[in-house]
């Protein structure tokens, strides 16, 4: 392979508006913070006292069975541990080695921006595992580390401080393999080197040869595998997840559960993974009434105002239009509720994998009434053995998603990138995620008058198809969310 010289990317994360942090707003004047209280109260009680058939707990925890699609791509490894990397930065990472390839060039570690809300500096190899990344492509491009010395002038600082012939700065938004070819081409004859930046969703989704998609697929969904300490702390969750310590275990008596009381305790040794997206950016960007009384609708407003100086499409609608469009982000209790109407007890295993939830603990309280046996990170491990991610946002939501990916079912609460990702991996491996058919629920919760088993009945119809049953990629929709067909075969 000719290897026409190197690529540097530098690697900036995209964050859309919707994410830009409060910073120097002020405090808000109201107190936002009086518990909110539960909206669904019939239901919620209702929903309490849930009794769930046997037979539909059998079909909830069972596996997706075989849909006739399996990943093109092979290799030696254990699929275990084939997790991903953190999410916008990842996409970057894979289309980075994509265009490294259609470029035959070497392609040096990506750097990755500061990520401006979280503020985490972590670098590429603080959370991925980098030999594992270079031996992982071994055979399909070159990588190195570091740049080598006759290189060494090129620094983000050198393309900080003046315009420079070797950087490519206006790739544009996912732009054809033809315009690197074109483009950045001959810049990587003349000078040895190109550096691109910004990089995020530069490359196209449609009309790439097949080897360069399966190709990002094969970073995204093998060569990205995350470093040993995060792997270990979401390892050590997963099994306090599937083996906790139960009281009679407690009292010393290990083999007190006969076989009925197992028949009983479907999903004994398994668990859901709850990723719940509901932090004040997402309630004010939605422009819906969360039921938080006049101080909370100020406070959300007042912020609309602040960040987006009222700009916010979904302002021009009403709460109730809002919500039978499925516009409206699922409260905690909202999700609690669809859960159990779908036919998980209360003796279901439930991981948050979250930041912080608007409203706080008592937002959280009325989830945990439905699902007592609700953990986290804190609850599950010790400071000690959170101390090397600790603050660490982005080390963070890799132990979240390295769980995410070892549980038995996964529901996510509000699009996103998380979402996405781990919605894209979890098909990749045919593997259970709970789509919220959210214009449904928008419906089912703006009638006051619902009866539990008529809501319980709608909510089972409207997700039938919706527990990862494999979806085609359409145009212009993402590969890392929807590896079918181009990553996946028919068996
Ligand atoms: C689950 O609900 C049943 C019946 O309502 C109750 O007896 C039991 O204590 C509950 N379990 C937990 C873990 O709260
Ligand atoms: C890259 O290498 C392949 C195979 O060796 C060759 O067909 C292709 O033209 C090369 N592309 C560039 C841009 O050099
Ligand atoms: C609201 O729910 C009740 C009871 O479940 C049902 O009879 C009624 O038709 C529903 N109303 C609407 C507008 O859907």
């Amino acid at each position: 392979m000719a290897l026409a010289g190197l690529v540097a990317v530098l690697l900036p994360v995209f964050f859309p508006n919707l994410f830009k942090p409060l910073g120097r707003a002020s405090p808000s004047m109201f107190s936002e913070w009086n518990a909110p209280k539960p909206r669904h109260l019939p239901l919620l009680k209702a929903a309490i006292q849930r009794q769930i058939p046997f037979r539909q707990q059998l079909d909830l925890w069972s596996p997706l069975p075989d849909q006739g699609w399996k990943p093109c791509i092979r290799s030696a490894d254990d699929m275990l541990f084939l997790d991903g990397g953190l999410n916008q930065q990842r996409m970057g990472i894979c289309d980075a080695v994509a265009v490294a390839k259609i470029l035959n060039a070497t392609l040096v570690i990506p750097h990755l921006e500061v990520n401006p809300v979280w503020q985490d500096a972590s670098s590429f190899s603080d959370i991925f595992d980098v030999d594992h990344f270079i031996s992982a492509l071994e055979g399909d491009i070159s990588i190195v580390k570091e740049l080598p010395s006759e290189y060494s002038w090129s620094t983000r600082e050198y393309y900080a401080t003046g315009i420079r012939d070797t950087r490519i700065k206006m790739a544009p938004v996912h732009a054809s393999a033809n315009w690197y070819l074109e483009n950045v081409l001959p810049i990587l004859q003349r000078f040895g080197i190109a550096a691109i930046s910004p990089f995020s969703h530069r490359l196209t989704f449609n009309n790439l040869p097949p080897n360069i998609q399966r190709l990002r697929c094969k970073v995204n969904f093998e060569a990205l595998a995350f470093v040993p300490h995060v792997r270990e702390l979401g390892e050590t969750l997963v099994s306090h997840l599937r083996y906790p310590v139960t009281e009679s275990q407690a009292m010393g008596n290990l083999f007190v559960k006969d076989g009925r009381e197992q028949m009983r305790n479907q999903g004994s040794g398994k668990f859901v993974v709850l990723h719940l997206r509901f932090d004040k950016d997402m309630a004010a960007h939605s422009a819906c009434d969360f039921g938080g009384g006049k101080a909370e609708r100020m406070a959300l407003a007042k912020y609309r105002q602040v960040i987006w100086q009222g700009r916010v499409v979904n302002s021009q609608f009403t709460n109730e239009e809002l919500r039978g469009q499925g516009r409206c982000p699922l409260t905690p209790e909202q999700i609690g509720l669809l859960l159990a109407a779908l036919g998980f007890s209360n003796s279901t295993r439930l991981y948050l994998a979250s930041h912080k939830v608007y409203g706080g603990e008592s937002r959280i309280s009325t989830l945990r009434k439905l699902f007592p046996l609700m953990e986290d990170k804190k609850s599950l491990t010790s400071a000690e053995e959170r101390a090397k991610v600790k603050g660490k946002a982005s080390l963070l939501a890799a132990v979240d998603y390295y769980v995410s990916m070892q549980s038995d079912v996964f529901i996510s609460a509000s699009p996103g990138n998380m979402h996405n990702a781990v919605l894209g991996h979890r098909a990749f491996l045919n593997l259970k995620t709970i789509r919220p058919n959210m214009a449904l629920l928008g419906q089912l919760f703006l009638n006051k008058s619902m009866e539990w088993s008529d809501f319980q009945h709608a909510v089972i119809e409207g997700h039938i198809k919706r527990q990862g049953h494999i979806r085609l990629r359409k145009e212009k929709q993402s590969i890392y969310t929807y590896p079918a067909p181009d990553c996946m075969c028919q068996a």
